[in-house]
């Protein structure tokens, strides 16, 4: 079924479940783009602020959800966003949900296939960014679903961040493009905060080593690419800087931390699987070939 977008002068009327740190972001941006918003939240007064700018506060998710053509809901937990969307009943139908809800790709998946079910169509975005960030041109939200839908309701979604895009057709994939995403941040984060600890204990500020080495760190991420190729294509030969030559540094780096009394376990973890793939006769193949490790079941 397709949703008529009925227009208020040349603006969509959206309406916003959730009104927490995030959902009251969005609410803002679209009110703030000129579109008609009415909301609503378990705590009501959570509204009161958008209700001052010109929102309109619906007493119940089915008066929320039957007030316009999308319907945005971003809650904690997908259980919670489909069960309020189950409480809209027969309003659903016809209408388009934006579910900016994080959860894993089998909970949004499963969200889909009801919403479709009851008639309605249905895209998942994935927030790439804090709440005050809402709005700013550089944002992204990755989102999934039909392209039609997205199209569609573009001169509306590109109000939250200015680099929203369609990533798939499939609702799952945009909260797998954030898990990765977040867990590249992880691993680096964690990496510069052993460095850290590192450089503190011999009394280098971390300011004056990014001074020098801010450079050499952020060119790490040109590897990526390179990287990424190997896995796609499952080609792990190298010509330059194979795995047994990561070795001496590994190894150099769990002394270097175990004799000052640091926390060793994370660079200890991948002088492990480096020494593994080697005794499993990877020795001259690109780091890449570490995928087999984390792709084993
Ligand atoms: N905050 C961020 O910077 C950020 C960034 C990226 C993604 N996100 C995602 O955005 C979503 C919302 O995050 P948030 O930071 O806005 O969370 P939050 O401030 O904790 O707000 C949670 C929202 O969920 C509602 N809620 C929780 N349980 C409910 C229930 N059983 N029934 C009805 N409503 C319920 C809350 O209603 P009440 O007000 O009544 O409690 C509130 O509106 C999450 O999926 C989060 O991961 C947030």
């Amino acid at each position: 079924m397709t949703t008529t977008l009925e227009t208020t002068g040349t603006r969509t009327p959206v309406t916003v479940i959730g009104l927490g740190e995030m959902g009251t972001a969005l609410a803002g941006a679209f009110l703030e783009g000129g579109h008609p918003t009415t909301v609503w939240n378990r705590t009501p007064e959570r509204a009161d602020a958008l209700v001052a700018k010109g929102a309109r506060r619906a007493a119940t998710v089915r008066d929320a959800v039957a007030a316009g053509p999308l319907v945005v809901v971003n809650v904690k937990g997908n259980a919670v966003a489909r069960e309020l969307l189950e409480s809209a009943g027969d309003a659903l139908a016809g209408r388009a949900v934006v579910n900016l809800t994080d959860g894993t790709s089998a909970e949004v998946r499963e969200v889909a296939r009801w919403a479709e079910g009851q008639g309605a169509e249905y895209l998942h975005g994935q927030i790439m960014t804090i709440a005050p960030a809402i709005g700013h041109p550089d944002s992204v939200v990755f989102y999934g679903g039909a392209s039609t839908v997205y199209d569609r309701l573009h001169p509306a979604l590109r109000l939250l961040g200015g680099r929203g895009s369609l990533i798939a057709d499939d609702p799952g994939a945009p909260v797998l493009y954030g898990m990765a995403v977040h867990g590249v941040m992880w691993g680096t984060l964690n990496g510069f905060l052993h460095a850290a600890a590192l450089l503190s204990d011999e009394g280098i500020e971390l300011g004056r080593f990014l001074e020098s080495a801010g450079a050499s760190v952020s060119a790490l991420v040109s590897f990526l690419p390179s990287i990424a190729d190997a896995v796609d294509r499952d080609d792990h030969a190298v010509e330059y800087g194979a795995l047994k030559h990561h070795l001496p540094s590994l190894e150099d780096l769990v002394r270097e931390s175990r004799a000052r009394g640091i926390d060793d376990e994370f660079p200890a973890y991948t002088l492990d699987l480096v020494a593994k793939a080697i005794g499993e006769g990877h020795a001259d193949d690109n780091y890449s070939r570490l995928i087999e490790h984390f792709a084993r079941r």
